[in-house]
């Protein structure tokens, strides 16, 4: 599949995404109140969601990033996710919050849960992913948080690429 711009069609416009974001970013500052949170933002696609989550938060956070592949440049999961760049401080007693851009077979999610389960004790963990393709997964796990739900199609746009494209669009849009 070859996809240009011309060709997209809108899905969730700037502004339902940041009515959302908004929404969400009420709950978590209810939920962490004063506490630190050290954020983790999985690159590259969950880069536009975090930066403009985290600016509506109010308690301390530290921010991480971290980088995985699952889909090289189709627009279907290889299955096998790869950790580029995994290097993450020392999450002991922290509150963790991992940020991703969407869900779909849940193999990246479980197996960033299961790493930072593995690795340490961590105070709390909550898994936030702004799309949520329910449809599409292989393994049981659910986001703790999430702004939409979309069916199997292929999105683009606001960190979501397709072959590295139009992750600058500031809407999340599909091709028929
Ligand atoms: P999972 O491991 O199958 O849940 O896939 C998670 C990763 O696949 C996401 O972080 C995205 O990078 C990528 N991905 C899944 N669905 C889409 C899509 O519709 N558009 C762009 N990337 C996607």
């Amino acid at each position: 599949m070859e996809i240009k711009q011309e060709e997209l069609k809108i899905l969730y416009s700037e502004k339902e995404i940041q009515q959302k974001i908004e929404e969400l970013a009420l709950k978590l500052n209810d939920l962490y109140q004063d506490e630190e949170v050290t954020v983790i933002c999985t690159l590259k696609g969950a880069v536009m969601f975090t930066t403009d989550l985290v600016r509506k938060f109010n308690f301390p956070v530290k921010m991480e990033f971290i980088r995985l592949s699952s889909y090289g440049s189709g627009t279907t999961s290889s299955g096998k996710v790869n950790a580029v760049d995994i290097k993450l401080p020392d999450l002991n007693g922290k509150n963790t919050l991992i940020i991703e851009d969407i869900i779909d077979t849940g193999l990246t999610a479980k197996f960033l849960i299961d790493f930072v389960n593995l690795n340490f004790h961590v105070k709390s963990l909550k898994f936030c992913s702004l799309l949520d393709k329910k449809i599409s997964r292989k393994v049981d796990i659910h986001p703790d948080y999430y702004c939409f739900e979309t069916d199997d199609k292929f999105v683009v746009g606001y960190g979501l690429d397709y072959d590295g494209y139009f992750r600058n669009l500031p809407y999340i849009a599909y091709k028929d």
